[in-house]
């Protein structure tokens, strides 16, 4: 089956793209409102792209009406974000944010969450989440009216006491149980982990492999 991606509806091409590029990682983004209070909404077009600079994407539409989302809205005016992880603990409370809140109106305390100060930006982070990163803005760039790519530096990084190791900065994966979208309003666990390591050359260029440790 070939789909010529150009000649295809935006809705059956969302449609496509959501429901093959999975998992997706959830950014919580918290934002400042102009009335200083702490918007937060998920995004799941989202992934850190880079480490040196450290760089995190987020894929912005617009509302129905085409106006932009707080969130849009919010790093337009600051220029500040915080891109707050999401697993299995507070996965319902990610998506109460969803919800078309009013502007201005903060969906922190319907979601029953905590905010923090953050040390380097002026925008809260979530302390519920196991991982946030401080985000300056370095970029929104604007693909159409109602479709914009915002790029971040992470300048501060948040991790849940006991997640990671001080020494090694190793994850402590029975602590980290991230969800992953998958479409609409489907999601994934993380339990389900196998290792697989990469053959040498000389190795691969005979087809030999690794085995898989791990479940399959
Ligand atoms: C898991 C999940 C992922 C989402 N990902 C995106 C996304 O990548 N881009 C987007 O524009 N909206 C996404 N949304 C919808 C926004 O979260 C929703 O429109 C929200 O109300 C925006 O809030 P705001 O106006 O406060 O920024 C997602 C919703 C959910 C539940």
């Amino acid at each position: 089956m070939f789909l010529d991606f150009g000649q295809l509806a935006a809705k059956d091409r969302y449609k496509l793209l959501t429901a093959t590029v999975v998992p997706r990682p959830i950014a919580l983004v918290s934002t400042r409102n102009e009335d200083g209070s702490t918007n937060a909404a998920p995004f799941s077009f989202f992934n850190v792209f880079s480490e040196d600079p450290p760089l995190v994407v987020l894929g912005l539409q617009s509302k129905p009406d085409s106006s932009p989302k707080d969130t849009t809205r919010n790093i337009r005016l600051t220029g500040e974000f915080v891109v707050n992880l999401v697993d299995e603990e507070i996965a319902e409370k990610m998506v109460i944010c969803a919800a078309d809140f009013p502007k201005d109106e903060s969906e922190i305390p319907a979601a029953n969450l905590t905010l923090a100060k953050s040390r380097n930006i002026d925008v809260d982070y979530i302390v519920d989440a196991p991982v946030s990163l401080e985000c300056r803005r370095v970029t929104v760039l604007q693909f159409a009216k109602t479709r914009d790519l915002a790029v971040g530096e992470i300048v501060g990084f948040h991790a849940r006491e006991g997640l990671i190791d001080p020494d090694t900065l190793r994850i402590n994966w029975d602590k980290y149980n991230p969800i992953g979208r998958l479409y609409a309003d489907q999601y994934i666990h993380t339990h389900d982990r196998f290792s697989m390591s990469i053959p040498a050359y000389e190795d691969a260029a005979n087809g030999e492999y690794s085995e898989i440790i791990g479940d399959r």
